[in-house]
């Protein structure tokens, strides 16, 4: 494999406002085996063809190219990650990189009753398992599959293998888990996860997103708070983690809400997203993406990669605007651009 010399320690990928990206989050696949109603249609959703998707060898150079430009984590999302054909080889070969960045997942948490043990002993650090709710009914009806049960399981196996800590995701809905808010947070409780409550954000490309309806932070706080006592947590400036935390009952469990559209954090955003496909988006909510497959594909050397990455971060927008009434959604689904 050719090498790199790192381009400047401290980060490269900077942007115009200063903003270092250090965050890689890396589509493994646009495809998914649940049909959430907020993301998917129930069917006839077109998939990226197999010819453009990276192979696992590009994407390990893509990788490595931006863990020289400084990057130090990488979260593996999708579609459903999971599905991807030889994900364990995959994660095995991050965590050889040098240096070695920390190695995230983000998924719907079906299969991982199999692959937590392997991909933990690969090297995968810790996960994020997608469960909006635990109500098996409204699971169904939102995920338009009966899979709770297999949800549950793979969270289990991914506290054995010690992926920790162990953290839930809820999109908050309401009519489907806003009201159970504190059934859900009860249940993570029990069992040690630690949930995070997400405001929805305009990212479905099927329905209108209307912000008066959203359900936001604080509406999420006061019907935690019919059943717990919240107390902020020291973390509350919040940096670049996007969720901001409460004490639950004095401690030590935790809940947190990501408050990305009443409470942006895009000042402190340290994030770069590489899809399926190859293309680097500076944001998710950016309205253009740079093609590093073609380059790549072309014969490309690391250095012109590198060069390409630094390019399109030094042009990242200050923020996603969505509060902002000439805001426009991606023009791709959030499966195909990487949660
Ligand atoms: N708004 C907020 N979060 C979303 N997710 C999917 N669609 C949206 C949306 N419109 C979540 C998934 C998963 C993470 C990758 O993003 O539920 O937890
Ligand atoms: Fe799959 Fe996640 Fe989309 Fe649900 S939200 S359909 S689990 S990619």
């Amino acid at each position: 494999m050719p090498t790199l010399t790192p381009v400047r320690t401290g980060g490269a990928l900077v942007d115009s406002f200063g903003r270092v990206a250090t965050d890689l989050r890396v589509s493994l696949t646009d495809r998914c085996n649940l049909r959430c109603t907020y993301c998917m249609p129930a069917e006839g959703l077109s998939w990226l063809p197999q010819p453009e998707l990276l192979t696992d060898e590009e994407l390990v150079r893509l990788v490595r190219v931006a863990v020289s430009l400084g990057v130090t984590q990488v979260r593996l999302t999708g579609g459903e990650p999971l599905i991807r054909r030889g994900i364990v080889e995959l994660v095995a070969q991050f965590a050889a990189l040098d240096p070695r960045p920390q190695l995230a997942l983000t998924t719907n948490g079906l299969g991982l009753d199999k692959l937590a043990a392997p991909l933990a002993a690969a090297g995968l650090d810790r996960v994020n398992v997608s469960l909006d709710t635990v109500d098996r009914a409204a699971f169904t009806a939102l995920t338009r599959r009966d899979r709770l049960d297999d949800v549950v399981k793979g969270l289990a196996a991914a506290a054995d293998a010690g992926l920790t800590p162990v953290k839930v995701n809820a999109v908050a809905m309401r009519g489907i888990n806003v009201d159970s808010a504190p059934e859900l947070l009860q249940w993570c409780l029990e069992r040690g996860y630690e949930l995070r409550f997400i405001e929805q954000m305009p990212l479905d490309a099927q329905h209108e997103w209307d912000r008066a309806a959203m359900v936001t932070q604080a509406e999420l706080l006061e019907r935690l708070s019919s059943r717990f006592a919240l107390t902020p947590t020291a973390a509350q400036g919040r940096g670049s983690a996007p969720a901001q935390t409460w004490l639950v009952d004095g401690g030590p469990a935790v809940v947190g809400v990501i408050a990305s559209v009443s409470a942006p954090f895009c000042g402190a955003c340290d994030r770069v997203r590489l899809t399926a496909d190859g293309q680097l988006r500076s944001c998710l909510f950016a309205r253009t993406e740079d093609d590093l497959r073609t380059t790549m594909r072309a014969g490309a050397s690391d250095e012109q990669l590198g060069a390409q990455m630094v390019r399109l971060m030094a042009a990242k927008k200050a923020g996603h605007g969505i509060d902002d009434p000439t805001f426009l959604q991606p023009d791709r689904p959030m499966s195909a651009i990487g949660g």
